[in-house]
């Protein structure tokens, strides 16, 4: 569905992404995982060509993504941005309904549909006609995951979608969200710094570091035979502070 051939992106000399390649599979979920600046928003904004790759190919349902127009691609492609990208001037259903009134879906049509996914990601039937302001950082982020999924793209892109919420939350938004029947045939491209999530979401895990991929492979690949230290100590550190954390609440009861 998605094919990464070495692709690169320099901005102004600075090397943000280099020769990088991957795949994903229809219906797979792929996770760039990795820390601040280590270039998966690039990678990511590659994909839909909000950036346009300085070298490497990349191909879509077979079709190279540079011969086709930014806004028809785009149309098939669901994005959720690093910081939501709702608009502050449109009302959470305004927000809603950008892509079907592009479509030129039927307002009813559109209202229905806009009621089932806040319904879906729980959040109250009345917050329709809020404006983004007046919600919540982890609220905001749900009715861009919403936006992203009304038109039930094949394609979906993921920026930190959880980024914003706390850790319980965080958790059951994600469950939640893991478990949309609609996301079974999505193909799903999603960023994070979180091991637990990439563990929890990803079939397919992409270790970034300064630009470039340090390993893929499925999750047990990454958690089990680690290709070098880096990989080792990334895993390693974040699941072993949650077990040190979990050994000292346990031991001081
Ligand atoms: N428009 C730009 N112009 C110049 N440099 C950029 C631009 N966008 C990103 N960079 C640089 O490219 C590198 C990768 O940035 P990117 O946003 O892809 O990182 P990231 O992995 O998404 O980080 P984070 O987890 O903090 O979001 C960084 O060093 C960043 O400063
Ligand atoms: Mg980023």
């Amino acid at each position: 569905m998605i094919i990464a051939d070495h692709i690169s992106k320099h901005f102004n000399g600075i090397e943000a992404v280099k020769d990088v390649s991957f795949q994903v599979g229809e219906g797979e979920t792929m996770v760039l995982l990795g820390t601040s600046g280590c270039g998966k928003t690039t990678t990511l904004k590659m994909l839909n060509r909000l950036i346009e790759a300085t070298s490497g190919r990349i191909e879509i349902s077979g079709r190279n993504i540079s011969e086709e127009k930014p806004e028809i691609l785009r149309r098939s492609i669901g994005y959720v941005s690093q910081n939501n990208g709702l608009f502050p001037h449109f009302t959470v259903a305004e927000n809603i309904a950008v892509v079907p009134k592009l479509l030129g879906w039927q307002p009813g049509d559109i209202q229905n549909h806009t009621g089932r996914w806040l319904e879906q990601l729980k959040l109250p039937a009345h917050f329709k006609s809020k404006y983004p302001d007046e919600l919540s950082g982890g609220q905001q982020q749900r009715v861009a995951i919403a936006r992203a999924l009304i038109a039930n793209p094949p394609i979906l892109l993921l920026d930190e979608p959880f980024g914003a919420l706390d850790p319980v939350t965080r958790a059951s938004v994600r469950k939640d969200f893991a478990e949309l029947p609609v996301l079974r045939e999505t193909t799903i491209v999603l960023v994070t710094h979180d091991v637990h999530e990439a563990l929890q979401m990803g079939d397919h895990i992409c270790l970034m570091d300064k630009g470039s991929i340090v390993q893929q492979g499925k999750p047990g690949d990454l958690l089990l035979r680690p290709v070098n230290e880096f990989v080792h100590a990334f895993f390693g550190q974040q699941l072993e502070d949650i077990s040190r954390i979990y050994e000292r609440i346990r031991t001081e009861r």
